[in-house]
């Protein structure tokens, strides 16, 4: 599970998440504003980690009422929004309620559920008629096809341990379709592949820092359980802290949809 492998209680956690949102905020705060939310939107974003998205909408949105949810509400960073509420949710197992949402905000949680096409099911239910549902969700098909025969060997030995674990970090590809049979309208989808550069205070510096510090954590499940050598991880770290490479990192699919108008 990956509350297992990535609790929030590990030391270096509250940093990998927050170098997470400051590579991916950029797109998803751009793809929630051409939804033209109404001013007193009622918002639930799930898996929720840091809050950056959460605390993003409650300060862009003084009207609306915003609900940070994740399995472990904990490592929300502090504020004094008072339009901001904690809820713990699971996801796989919370009925999410009907019609309450305005908009349902995900990143990078789907792919780690055991069962991820369920509950979009359970999230369009959620959502007001009209209302949107945005998703982040990793899609890494093209670089387990290169650009480079050591990175593309080393990913698909990344992508072989995460399938062992129950993750899906493909499914951003697929995540379109499902959107579709679930129910949605108005699909919208870009693939975003972050170039990873290890200096400044750039968002490719922060997807790198986030894929080194979630390689260092993960690395004795990914040495120990044979799906790379030590060797192999050192050198993939080494082109992910180089300065002086822009390498394609892992690639996500952003979505957005909304659940029709009946
Ligand atoms: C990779 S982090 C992403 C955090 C945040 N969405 C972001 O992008 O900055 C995944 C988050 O999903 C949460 N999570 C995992 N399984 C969940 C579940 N079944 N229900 C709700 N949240 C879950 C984890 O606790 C973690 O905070």
């Amino acid at each position: 599970m990956y509350e297992d492998l990535l609790p929030h209680t590990l030391p270096t956690e509250a940093e990998r998440l927050d170098r997470m949102a400051l590579a991916h905020d950029p797109d998803t705060f751009a793809t929630i504003e051409r939804l033209d939310l109404p001013r007193n939107a009622h918002c639930l974003d799930i898996g929720a980690g840091r809050g950056s998205v959460a605390i993003w909408l409650a300060e862009t949105l003084p009207d609306a009422q915003v609900t940070a949810s994740d399995l472990d509400v904990t490592s929300v960073r502090e504020n004094s929004l008072s339009n901001l509420s904690l809820k713990e949710i699971d996801l796989q197992n919370d009925d999410l309620g009907s019609e309450l949402y305005d908009l349902v905000h995900c990143r990078a949680v789907l792919c780690f559920l055991p069962i991820r096409t369920e509950v979009l099911s359970n999230i369009l239910k959620s959502l007001k008629p009209g209302g949107a549902f945005v998703a982040t969700e990793m899609d890494f098909r093209r670089i387990a096809s290169g650009p480079s025969r050591f990175w593309a060997t080393f990913w698909t030995a990344y992508l072989e341990f995460t399938a062992s674990q129950g993750w899906d970090l493909e499914f951003g590809a697929r995540l379109p379709g499902f959107l579709a049979k679930t129910g949605f309208a108005e699909i919208d989808a870009r693939h975003i592949q972050p170039v990873l550069n290890h200096s400044g205070k750039t968002a490719g510096a922060a997807e790198a820092q986030t894929w080194s510090l979630t390689l260092a954590t993960l690395a004795p499940q990914l040495i120990g359980g044979g799906f790379m050598t030590e060797s192999m991880l050192s050198e993939a770290l080494s082109i992910i802290r180089n300065s002086k490479a822009w390498t394609a990192g892992p690639g996500f699919m952003i979505t957005s949809a909304r659940r029709p108008v009946e």
